[in-house]
Parts: structure tokens; sequence; C-alpha cells
């Protein structure tokens, strides 16, 4: 099988593709990336030298240069996106040309060029706050930040593909990731390496809002039987069901570093704040016989001694771009 993975030089992206060249010794891998800050090839040293493994730099945006790298492939799996809230709300224009236009494109080219499958790795937060229950997969979208909304912009044209012109396409909707080479702006990975440096760790609001959590090794094994026995125009959610505030979380950290609540400093509440994210994923298991294994005690465990025994690669990322982006955000 050969892989097109854009936005692989991610988070998510290079967590799956170590995963694919790990688990499937034949399959060959293109990772197509823009590496926008957010991207980083330090992620892929496990399998740079890799004969299976390709890196392309290109915009999934760019017509052109998707047009080169598709032709061939038997499945996309799209990761490429402006992903961090925060960002959206100061400048939503790149979450617009990325995760709406950019996702236009791909569905365009995996049209044109007759890919077997694209899968649209999507966010739970399309469905906005969900007071109360669990949102499904037939869940209306209500986002709610420029983030969330472009998000849901992608994914309605994925929809439509589908309607449309018969494009194969499958649609996830995840839960908040954490683990290893999450980018330390984000939430979990923002407060360890912040306790590490002795730092305070800024909890936005009251600290209640409600996240569900899933380890990056469980999203990878839920993406892999989507891409090998999803159904064409479905959509499934990929949730773990492990729920908890911000507090408790922060709790969690502030055990394995045996410090206190005066680690915690409050700031300001993030405007238009999901209150709770929670999703039934439910079909996923039921169909694709999937099921998280790892749970959140676990995985923050593992996370926090993976940040710990890391700490070259997240502190270069803690300085230039990274404080000017912080200091916007707090004024400092
Ligand atoms: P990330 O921000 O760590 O990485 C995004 C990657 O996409 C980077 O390598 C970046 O260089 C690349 N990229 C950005 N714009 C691009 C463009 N125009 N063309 C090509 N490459 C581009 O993201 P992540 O946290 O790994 O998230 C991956 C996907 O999962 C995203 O689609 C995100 O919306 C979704 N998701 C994330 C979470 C989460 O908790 N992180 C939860 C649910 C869904
Ligand atoms: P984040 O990792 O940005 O993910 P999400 O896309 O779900 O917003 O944030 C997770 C939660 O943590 C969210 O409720 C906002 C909160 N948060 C803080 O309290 N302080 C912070 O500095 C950050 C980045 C997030």
């Amino acid at each position: 099988m050969r892989l097109l993975i854009t936005g692989g030089a991610g988070f998510m992206g290079s967590n799956f593709i170590r995963y694919l060249i790990r688990t499937y010794p034949t399959y060959e891998i293109i990772n197509f990336d823009k590496l926008t800050y957010a991207g980083n090839l330090e992620n892929l040293k496990e399998v740079e030298n890799n004969p299976r493994y390709q890196f392309v730099r290109g915009d999934i945006s760019d017509a052109d240069a998707v047009s080169v790298a598709i032709r061939g492939v038997d499945a996309v799996v799209n990761f490429a996106a402006e992903t961090h809230v925060d960002r959206s709300i100061m400048d939503p224009t790149a979450f617009i040309r990325t995760d709406i236009f950019g996702t236009y494109t791909l569905l365009e080219a995996v049209k044109k060029y007759g890919v077997g499958r694209m899968i649209q790795i999507s966010t739970d937060e399309v469905y906005g706050s969900v007071a109360e229950g669990e949102a499904d997969e037939s869940h209306p979208f209500e986002p709610n930040s420029p983030y969330s909304a472009s998000k849901a912009g992608g994914d309605h044209l994925c929809r439509a593909y589908v309607k449309t012109y018969g494009t194969p396409v499958i649609v996830t909707h995840g839960c908040n990731f954490y683990g290893p080479n999450q980018y330390p702006e984000k939430f979990i990975p923002l407060f360890v390496t912040n306790l590490i440096e002795g730092k305070k760790v800024p909890l936005y609001g009251d600290g209640r809002n409600i996240r569900e959590w899933i380890y990056t090794e469980d999203h990878c094994r839920a993406v892999d039987r989507i891409v090998h026995d999803g159904k064409l125009g479905e959509v499934y959610n990929i949730g773990s069901g492990e729920r908890y505030t911000n507090i408790e979380v922060v709790e969690m950290i502030l055990q394995e570093f045996g410090g206190g609540d005066e680690m915690i400093e409050y700031v300001q509440d993030r405007p238009g704040h999901d209150r709770r994210y929670a999703l039934d994923s439910s079909k996923i298991r039921r169909e694709l016989g999937w099921n998280p294994e790892v749970s959140f005690r676990d995985g923050l465990t593992k996370t926090i001694a993976w940040y710990k025994e890391n700490q070259v690669w997240w502190k270069k990322l803690k300085s230039g771009e990274y404080l000017e982006y912080y200091m916007k955000l707090y004024g400092g």
C-alpha cells in the first residue's frame, strides 16, 4: 500500500507515520507537509532514512504540488491543518486557507486522480459545547471558534463531495489528543514543560471545562482500522470516554511532579471557550472492533516521562516564534 500522509511532520501525523512504518513492513509513505511552525522533521528521525519513507515539502492548498504528490497513491490521510484555538482567535486567515481551501484542494485531487480513499482527520470541536450526554456522528455542527468553524467547513466539503461526486472520503471526529511530540502550546505539553522549568501553569477561567482525552497510540490504531476497513462516505467519532475537568488534569500532572496548587495561575478565560466535549464512540467500537487500550493515567505518566527525557526537542520550540506568540496571548 502507498499512502500520502499530509501534515505528517506535526504531532499526530508524525506519530501515525512512525506507527505505519513499524506496523506494516511493506507500506510506502509519502509525507507531504508545509512545515509551518508546527511541522518538525525531528519528529521523523526514526524513519528518515527508511527507503519506504519520503518527505515532500508542500502546501495542501497548492493544487499543482498536490497533483504531483498524490498520483499513484492508494489512500490519503489528511492531518494537515492549523490546529490551535488560541491562534485562530488571534488570526483566522491561515485556518480558513488550510482547513477549508486545503481540504477542498485535496478532495479535487482525490476525485481527479481516482485515489481509492481519503481519510479526513477532524475534531469533536465541530459539534460545539455538549452541555450533557454525548455527541454521536449525527449531532449537529455548532462550532464556536474560528478553528472549529474552519474544520467544520472542511468536513462539510467532504460530505458534499461524497454526496455529489461519490468521492471516497471518510471523516473522523477525534477527541483531544495527547502524547509525545505534541507542540508545547497545547494544554498538556505546555503545563508539563512549564513545570519541568519550574514555572506556573496558566489555567483559563474557572478551570472546569471538560475535555475527553485519547493517547496517540490509541488514535493511531483507530485511524489504522479506518484506513483498512472504514466504510466509504461514513463518519466515525474517535473517543476514549475518559473525560476530566482541566483542574482534574492539572491535579494529576501536579501529583507526578510533587507540586501543589500554588503552581496554578488562574488567567483570563479564552473567548468563546467551549465548556464540555463528550463523544459517543460506539460506532467505531461496534463496526470496526476498535477500543482504546491506554488509560489516561498511564498515558499521562508516559507523556510526562517523554517530555522529561526530550527537553532538547521542546526547549528549541519554546523560544523564537513561540515566544512572540505567547507574548501576544498574554501581553507579557
Ligand atoms: P499539528 O498542529 O501538530 O500539526 C499540523 C501539521 O500540518 C504540521 O506539520 C504543519 O506543518 C502541517 N500543515 C499546516 N498547514 C499545512 C498546509 N497548508 N499544507 C501542508 N501541511 C500543513 O496538528 P495535530 O495536533 O497533529 O493535529 C492533526 C490533525 O488532527 C488536525 O487536522 C487537527 O485538526 C486534528 N485533531 C487534533 C486534535 C488534537 O488534540 N491535537 C484533536 C482532534 C483532531
Ligand atoms: P487545548 O490544548 O488548546 O485544546 P482545545 O482544542 O480543546 O481547546 O486546550 C485544552 C483545554 O485546556 C481547554 O479547555 C483550554 C485549556 N487551556 C488552559 O486552561 N490553559 C492553556 O494555557 C491552554 C493552552 C489551554
